[in-house]
């Protein structure tokens, strides 16, 4: 079976989704993007991820081109097109086609994207092992918190990790880690605190780590919000990121030193088990 798109209001065989090479967000990358993770078939926690668009999108000034009831139903859609039971949702909106100017063109409509791709999430080998990271200059604008296209500094940073035989950059900036390439960057501290950076222009607010941080308060863990430096990764009993495309996963090597016993800790385990009963109990009750 060919792999389903949506495109510009049409869903359609990937081969034949066609963007003229004037899209903004191909001269540009003057857009936003979206990412969901779907179990069960269901999308988790894609409210949230509505609300994070509509804000991505305001903050850029580019029209929402659908409702929040609107973006749900073509997401559902998209997923039962494809059969997709576990993985992503990508969802991209651009400043739609224009002769190349930096100015907002006058009257363009957005160019909206929507692909999945299947990946185990749950029984994921990483979930099991933990993953190694390594930490690299954060090069990246100033506004990471408007989730836009243009990824170039995450994309220099994740390579490199990979050849350095990590699977994840933690991005430092000022000596303080912001967060991952595309994850948010937790620490927890040889007290048992959970460590992580608060919202602000310097980091994406992560929808995972929103939920993350509402599961871990109702269970009475003890959360710190606060900038951590690198050194304090480095001594840290554990280590783990979030994200919609991972969930919870534990970490268990920085810059090739072991975190805490080089195993992923029981806290992590006990937040990532606390996500997945509670994506797994959205993807039913949906
Ligand atoms: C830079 C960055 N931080 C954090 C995240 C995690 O956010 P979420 O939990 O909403 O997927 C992502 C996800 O792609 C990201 O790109």
């Amino acid at each position: 079976m060919s792999r389903i798109v949506f495109l510009n209001g049409s869903f359609l065989p990937a081969e034949q989704a066609r963007i003229p090479v004037m899209d903004r967000g191909f001269l540009f990358g003057d857009g936003v993007y979206e990412g969901m993770g779907v179990l069960g078939g269901r999308l988790i926690d894609n409210e949230a991820h509505l609300v994070r668009l509509e804000r991505s999108l305001g903050e850029v000034r580019i029209a929402n081109p659908y409702s929040r009831a609107e973006w749900t139903s073509l997401e559902e859609e998209l997923v039962r097109r494809n059969g997709l039971a576990e993985g992503f949702l990508y969802l991209q909106v651009t400043r739609g086609v224009a002769e190349r100017d930096f100015l907002f063109p006058k009257s363009t409509e957005p160019t909206v994207l929507m692909f999945t791709q299947a990946k185990s999430i749950v029984h994921s080998p990483a979930a099991e092992t933990g993953i190694s990271v390594i930490s690299v200059p954060d090069l990246r604008w100033k506004r990471r918190d408007i989730k836009s296209l243009s990824l170039l500094a995450q994309v220099l940073a994740k390579q490199a990790a990979v050849e350095a035989g990590a699977q994840e950059a933690w991005l430092v900036e000022d000596g303080f880690v912001t967060e991952g390439g595309s994850s948010s960057a937790f620490i927890i501290t040889k007290a048992g605190s959970i460590v992580v950076r608060p919202l602000s222009h310097a980091i994406l607010p992560g929808i995972t780590r929103q939920s993350t941080l509402a599961l871990a308060q109702e269970t009475g863990l003890t959360i710190e919000e606060r900038l951590f430096t690198l050194e304090e990764a480095h001594d840290a009993a554990e280590a783990f990121l979030t994200s919609a495309s991972n969930f919870v996963l534990p970490i268990v090597s920085i810059d090739g030193r072991p975190v805490g016993n080089g195993k992923p800790g029981p806290l992590t385990r006990r937040l990532r088990e606390l996500y997945l009963g509670m994506a797994g109990a959205s993807a039913e009750a949906a």
